[in-house]
């Protein structure tokens, strides 16, 4: 059977780097992103060109209210693309950087980074 990683943040950047490094070891890759879905999509087909599964889901790590619908979606994509109930790696990477003093650095700030 074959292994699947979920990537957070992998339409580009270093993230994008890391799916198509685990694609060439072998393993699927659940790519998400957070607003550029025409990038994600871009990493599925590469992902594909290299013979394996993939699959974009929009992911928001900034915001825990998503995570139970982001959830749910997960379920189904497992369930459609791999008749699987789970996934065997998460690369947590999804984020970006933000340079701001560490006492002047907002909930809301640190939540997006
Ligand atoms: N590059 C560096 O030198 C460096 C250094 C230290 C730490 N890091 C950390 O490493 C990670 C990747 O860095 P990178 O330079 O590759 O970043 P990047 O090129 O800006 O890519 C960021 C990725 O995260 C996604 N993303 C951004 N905000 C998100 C959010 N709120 N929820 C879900 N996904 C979100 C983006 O999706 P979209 O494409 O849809 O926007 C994209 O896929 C980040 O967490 C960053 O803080 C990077």
């Amino acid at each position: 059977m074959s292994k699947i990683a979920l990537v957070t943040g992998s339409s580009r950047g270093l993230g994008r780097n890391t799916a198509l490094s685990i694609t060439r070891q072998g393993a699927d890759v659940i790519v998400t992103y957070h607003s550029r879905a025409d990038d994600a999509e871009r990493v599925v087909a590469e992902i594909e060109a290299l013979g394996r599964k993939a699959v974009a889901m929009q992911l928001d790590t900034g915001t825990t209210a998503g995570f139970p619908d982001f959830v749910e979606r997960l379920r189904a994509v497992l369930d459609t693309i791999w008749q699987r109930q789970s996934f065997d790696h998460l690369v947590n990477n999804a984020g970006h950087g933000d340079a701001a003093p560490f006492a002047e650095t907002t909930e809301a700030q640190f939540d997006t980074c």
